[in-house]
């Protein structure tokens, strides 16, 4: 069975002076619709902030963001130094079940960042889950895997909005594992069997895909 239902949202850092171009393009050309626009998500934040923009296709949503760097460069900032511009920081995954799947996940060897939150985004409310990175390079600077469940109904809406206590924003668990040098990765795959072999192909779930 899939966990996965599927693609919730794209998230891409865009460099200075370039979250206005990068929107152009998604509106205008790919015909997507700005749903948000945040200018500065933290103004308080004498360290960095940055801008948010969404913009939304029905089927998933791309999110825009770029830094704005204080005293302390943004970690849209770090990314995009390390990526280039318009380079994907995250992929978010619609899961049919929030709460087992993050189970599932640990049960495997899979680490998270930290305890899901329930809120509402650029997209509409949510229960979200940050993974630690894939890679090994700084928590600002690698890209990782976000899991999600979006309600289906008034009752799901309820239990994801109130079901959860506050957690910590994700940028700001972020911004904390980088300020305690943390490089903890997703997995070192301690979980896979090491006679495990790749199943048998078989034909595709989505017959479109084949065309
Ligand atoms: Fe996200």
């Amino acid at each position: 069975m899939s966990w996965l239902v599927r693609v919730d949202h794209i998230t891409y850092a865009c460099a200075e002076g370039m979250i206005e171009k990068w929107a152009w393009f998604h509106i205008e050309v790919e015909g997507g619709k700005l749903v948000t626009r945040i200018d500065d998500v933290d103004p308080d934040n004498s360290k960095s902030s940055m801008k948010l923009w969404c913009i939304d296709y029905g089927a998933f949503g791309i999110a825009l963001v770029e830094g704005i760097d204080r005293s302390d460069k943004s970690q849209a900032t770090l990314f995009v130094e390390r990526h280039g511009d318009h380079s994907v920081q995250h992929v978010a995954y619609d899961t049919s079940n929030l709460d087992s799947f993050m189970e599932r996940l640990q049960k495997h060897g899979f680490d998270v960042l930290g305890e899901p939150i329930s809120k509402k985004d650029g997209f509409g409310i949510l229960k979200q889950l940050f993974c630690k990175g894939y890679s090994d390079l700084s928590p600002s600077e690698t890209q990782f895997a976000e899991y999600v469940q979006r309600p289906r109904s008034i009752k799901e809406e309820l239990e994801v909005t109130f079901s959860q206590q506050a957690g910590k924003g994700f940028y700001r668990q972020i911004e904390e594992a980088t300020a305690e040098g943390r490089k903890t990765t997703f997995t070192n795959f301690s979980a896979k069997p090491s006679s495990w072999q790749p199943p048998e192909v078989a034909p595709p779930l989505s017959a479109s895909y084949a065309k």
